[in-house]
């Protein structure tokens, strides 16, 4: 079983230098001002060179021990190691929120697995940027604003292989308004971690707050609209169990 598991989005590889630079470019213009994000970083090569070129701030996840050794490596050789974080985790839980620039190389399945993800939570007008594989279509196909596909890396004279054709980079902007899509699962999914935690009353609760999500065709656009929801739902669902005590209560001091 590879690292992550299930979660497990595609295996070690590397962008070659030269459509890193020119990822960067297209992604662009980026400043000091952008987070860049790798999800699935390897040897950390993206956000080193985004930091050493353009002076960004990056956060790469990986779940590869020696492939983070690496790049806190590289990253401290270039002398940009007080701006690039490597962590060593799982990109389908990490925290992506401050990103401005997401970078994802990984297996189609892989993209899959984290296309909701990042629509949920990137912010409107962040980047995300591919290589290779395109997010799916039927989802992300909407916000794709550009692709290139770059000349081979490797010359077929100098015997190397001509990979022009997988040379594609792919450009998508987060919408303003997100699609239903990338909440679908959602309340499953993190209500059930939830729920793992909380045992059978959690799972009762969890219940009925799905039940409540599906019934009230409420969709929150941000993650304070989202609070304010869940809190008012709990506070409603509680103060209907003091109600229905308090009734349960009285009712035989009347008889
Ligand atoms: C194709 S490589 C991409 C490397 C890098 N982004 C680049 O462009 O040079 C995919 C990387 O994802 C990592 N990976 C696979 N599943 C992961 C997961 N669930 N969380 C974090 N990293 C993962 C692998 O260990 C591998 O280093």
């Amino acid at each position: 079983m590879p690292p992550g598991g299930a979660d497990y989005l595609g295996p070690i590889s590397a962008t070659p230098m030269k459509m890193v630079t020119e990822m960067l470019a297209f992604a662009g213009p980026l400043s000091s001002s952008d987070v860049v994000y790798d999800l699935g970083c390897n040897d950390g090569r993206v956000l080193v060179e985004a930091a050493r070129a353009h002076g960004c701030a990056g956060v790469g996840v990986e779940i590869d021990a020696r492939a983070v050794a690496k790049a806190r490596q590289m990253a401290k050789d270039a002398g940009v190691d007080a701006l690039v974080k490597i962590v060593r985790g799982n990109a389908v839980k990490a925290a992506i929120r401050d990103a401005t620039v997401v970078f994802v190389y990984l297996l189609p399945a892989g993209n899959r697995k984290i296309a909701r993800k990042l629509m949920r939570e990137l912010a409107p007008g962040a980047i995300v940027m591919t290589y290779v594989f395109k997010l799916p279509e039927a989802w992300w196909g909407p916000w794709l604003v550009a692709s290139e596909a770059a000349a081979s890396t490797r010359a077929r004279a100098a015997g190397g292989v001509d990979a022009s054709a997988y040379n594609k980079l792919f450009k998508y902007v987060v919408p303003e308004t997100k699609p239903a899509w990338c909440r679908e699962g959602e309340e499953e999914g993190e209500e059930g971690e939830e729920e793992a935690r909380r045992g059978w009353a959690g799972r009762i609760r969890t219940r009925i707050k799905i039940l409540v999500a599906r019934l009230v065709p409420i969709r929150p656009r941000s993650r304070g609209e989202r609070r304010f929801l869940r809190t008012f739902f709990s506070r409603a669902a509680a103060a209907g169990v003091v109600a229905a005590a308090a009734v349960a209560a009285i009712r035989p001091a009347r008889r």
